[in-house]
């Protein structure tokens, strides 16, 4: 699909804005990097919208290392709940839609069900209260969207962790207990593309499909590569050793309910992306 407006992409260096720069490929698009945008900062973000003046500006940019939000609460805020607060104001001088990149930590994954866009919020951990602060400072011509458990070609993430340990013959323990919707980039920027050339507007939970826990994740990934299964051992949240600094929801299903009532298509079975993928990263 060709992009027809004007497409800002921030958190450039980011493995989603890696993909996404791929999808919205024209002359048109400006894709920023923290080094030549950073989003903390109001005087720039305002700056970098007037001269650009795009039509859209997608919001990748975060502090997206979990444990490293509990440990410096003001840092996070600062990039993942003022940052957007920035952009929106600046959005606000120019006619620009926002996109915002919202994750599935902004619920306490406790829900006996996957979870949909109008389920209550009640993020456990400083990254998804940020988080949700900045899907909070949205107007509604904003778009959110909510993924989890990303992984693609670019970047580092779990995908690649697991091949990495694989190859090393080296022993891994997942847990069992979190269950989740794998996400790929490729497939999540491919439906973003959809919903900003359809204007839409609200929050949408765009994922792959599929909920498995991280132990089975990985147990598919060693199958894909011919590794025997026995190299994956199956623990529980609280065995994991030392514990995480912050806490992780059990369930973060996302169910893509909003896309299925705008008549579109969610991305995949994360099994049906996930053989290419591994091929690629093996290479
Ligand atoms: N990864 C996941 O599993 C996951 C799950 C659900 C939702 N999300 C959300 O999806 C979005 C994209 O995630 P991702 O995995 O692509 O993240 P990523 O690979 O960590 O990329 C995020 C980028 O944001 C940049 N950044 C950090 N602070 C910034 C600032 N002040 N100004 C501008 N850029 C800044 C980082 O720059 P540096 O490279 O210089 O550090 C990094 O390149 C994020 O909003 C994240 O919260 C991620």
């Amino acid at each position: 699909m060709t992009t027809k407006c004007k497409v800002l992409i921030t958190g450039g260096n980011g493995q989603l804005s890696a993909d996404l720069a791929q999808v919205f490929d024209n002359s048109d698009t400006v894709i920023l990097n923290r080094e030549t945008l950073d989003i903390s900062k109001a005087q720039e973000v305002e700056a970098a919208l007037l001269h650009h003046k795009p039509e859209v500006v997608i919001n990748t940019a975060a502090l997206t290392d979990v444990d490293a939000c509990e440990g410096n609460a003001t840092q996070a805020r600062l990039v993942n709940s003022h940052g957007p607060k920035n952009l929106v104001t600046a959005a606000q001088r120019t006619g620009t839609r926002v996109v915002q990149i919202s994750t599935d930590y902004v619920f306490d994954g406790t829900l006996g069900r996957p979870y949909i866009e109008s389920d209550m919020t009640n993020p456990q951990s400083i990254y998804g209260q940020t988080k949700l602060e900045g899907e909070l400072v949205m107007r509604e011509e904003d778009l959110v969207i909510r993924t989890s458990w990303l992984c693609g070609i670019h970047g580092s993430n779990i995908l690649k962790t697991i091949i990495g340990l694989a190859h090393r013959e080296r022993p891994m323990s997942f847990v069992s207990d979190q269950i989740g919707h794998p996400s790929f980039t490729k497939d999540v920027a491919d439906t973003i593309q959809q919903l900003v050339e359809l204007q839409a507007h609200g929050i949408f939970h765009v994922t792959n499909q599929g909920p498995v826990s991280w132990y089975e994740f990985a147990q598919t990934v060693l199958d894909l590569m011919g590794r025997p299964p026995n190299q994956v051992t199956s623990i529980t949240t609280e065995e994991l050793d030392p514990p995480r600094p912050a806490p992780r929801p059990a369930n973060s299903v996302l169910k893509n309910q909003a896309l299925l009532a705008a008549g579109l298509v969610p991305p995949p079975d994360f099994r049906e992306t996930l053989p290419e993928l591994v091929e690629a990263l093996c290479e």
